[in-house]
């Protein structure tokens, strides 16, 4: 089971209990947020390429697109800004979001901000599917945004304060999991689409679906004990907390709550704590691994993958269903990742993540170079178009069972309690900034750049790859409260902390 790291509990003790009906579906409900991230991720790049919805809202886009004079080059046929803001304010929305999402989710609750997280995304959803302007649609996908920011900063918090110790990792990488299902929804839903004279309106008010879901769903969910806890209502918290474990004697596990829940109180300042000397190591990875993440160039496929194919001479069809494959393809390789990782451990993911991220960005570039060359004309045949769609499987498995779930594991596994919050929120801020990044500047680039690009994204997974093979310490199967032992006995990071006695 995945998770090793995360078996035991705060203090290091192992509690009682069993993995409850009630706990699974309880966090079955609660990751429908991390589907809702992962169909917004999908849903854009399939709508962007729809000629009915470029004719509507980006008519410029179309014209450009469609003109064959050969004034534009290939590589510039979709760069508009309009239609990048459309994709990108997304991630702005959701950036600001998550720091009014921290402190609800503090004072009111967990399944507030789920409830609150999920109505936004019904709201938005809405004004996407029925949208009639440039405005409502903008409007729609800021409220999607703020759902985004609210379900990713509580449902992460929600499914690990719920889970047994001993599930935890494992249901931590079920967001995860979730996130990669619903951006291949996304994708089969614009597959079906796309040839439908509204079918964007389709694809973008669907999303109101899984909103209900949620809407409804965290209405009837209890909140976690921590939470009750955390806002005075001890009473109910233990009640909860029986429920979900099945079974009647939860005494150590309570108390051991209540203490860490004491314990996090006494941090008044849990930003300027994390700025302190002692936990650059955690500061470090709360930046850098999103940061890294985004830079990967991941979303590159997410979003623009239709656009990709479209731009590289696919067919309208061809380059859905190929945004289709690699969606699988997400899917599949985040399952190697849950039945690895706490075998063979978090650095040989990373490693060998890495390594093929880059052969197969290499080889991609070098494709579209030698064919498309600097001009942009040019086109593949089927074999070679296969031949490239392998490597940008490969690439995608490679992100899947790597980068994807590890950057949101790791960084919730090294931080110790008293920074656990700013670390987290670090964390959701940094990568949304930097999703939000790629995305409004990825059409561009790949103007400028051209095939260029790819060899962009390989120099960053060269540099995070050589940063984890001599930065981050094994951390699989180590306790939480056991990681100073981790920085005290790495090369690097030792200086920071010899001095601080172990707890
Ligand atoms: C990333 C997203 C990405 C997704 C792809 C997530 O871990 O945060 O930006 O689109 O993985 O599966």
């Amino acid at each position: 089971m995945a998770g090793g790291a995360l078996v035991s509990s705060g203090n290091g003790k192992q509690f009682e209990g069993k993995v409850t009906a009630f706990v699974l579906v309880t966090c079955f409900v609660a990751a429908m947020g991390g589907l809702l991230f992962g169909y917004d991720l999908g849903i854009t790049g399939g709508v962007t390429s729809m000629e009915p919805f470029l004719i509507k809202f980006f008519p410029g886009v179309y014209k450009q697109m469609k003109d064959e004079s050969g004034h534009e080059s290939q590589y510039c046929k979709f760069d508009n800004e309009l239609l990048t803001l459309f994709t990108s304010s997304l991630y702005l929305a959701a950036l600001v979001a998550s720091f009014f999402a921290s402190t609800t989710t503090r004072m009111l609750g967990r399944k507030a901000s789920m409830f609150a997280g999920g109505l936004f995304f019904l709201v938005g959803a809405l004004l996407n599917g029925f949208a009639a302007n440039i405005e409502m649609l903008i409007i729609g996908r800021l409220l999607l945004g703020f759902g985004v920011g609210y379900c990713n900063q509580s449902v992460p918090v929600y499914l690990s304060e719920m889970a047994p110790a001993k599930i935890r990792g494992a249901l931590n990488m079920g967001f995860q999991m979730m996130i990669t299902i619903g951006i291949l929804v996304a994708n089969l839903i614009n597959y079906k689409t796309a040839n439908l004279e509204s079918g964007w309106r389709i694809s973008l008010g669907i999303g109101a679906v899984p909103a209900v879901m949620l809407c409804v769903g965290s209405f009837f969910l209890g909140d976690t004990p921590n939470s009750l806890i955390e806002r005075g209502q001890t009473e109910a918290a233990k009640t909860i907390l029986q429920k979900i474990r099945g079974i009647d004697n939860v005494d150590e596990e309570f108390q051991d709550m209540i203490d860490a829940c004491e314990e996090a109180k006494k941090v008044e300042h849990p930003w300027r704590n994390i700025t302190q000397p002692k936990y650059r190591p955690q500061l470090t990875f709360c930046s850098l691994i999103p940061f890294f993440q985004q830079l990967t160039g991941i979303n590159v496929i997410m979003f623009y993958a239709p656009v990709l194919f479209k731009t590289l001479g696919f067919g309208n069809d061809a380059s859905l269903m190929s945004a289709v494959i690699t969606g699988g393809v997400n899917v599949l390789a985040t399952f190697v990742s849950i039945f690895t990782v706490d075998k063979a451990g978090r650095r040989i993911l990373f490693l060998e993540g890495g390594a093929q991220m880059l052969i197969c960005q290499i080889a991609v570039g070098s494709m579209i170079a030698i064919k498309f060359g600097e001009s942009g004309d040019g086109s593949f045949t089927k074999g070679e178009a296969n031949l490239l769609l392998f490597f940008i499987c490969a690439y995608v498995a490679a992100f899947a069972w790597s980068w994807g779930p590890l950057g949101w594991l790791v960084p919730s596994e090294v931080c110790s309690l008293e920074v656990r919050s700013a670390g987290q929120a670090t964390n959701v801020a940094v990568n949304m900034l930097f999703t939000f990044a790629i995305a409004q500047v990825f059409l561009s680039m790949l103007c400028h750049l051209k095939f260029g690009l790819f060899f962009f994204f390989a120099g960053f997974v060269l540099i995070m790859t050589i940063f984890i093979a001599l930065f981050l310490p094994e951390t699989k199967n180590v306790p939480i409260e056991e990681m100073n032992q981790v920085w005290k006995s790495h090369w690097f990071w030792k200086k920071f902390i010899s001095d601080v006695p172990t707890v």
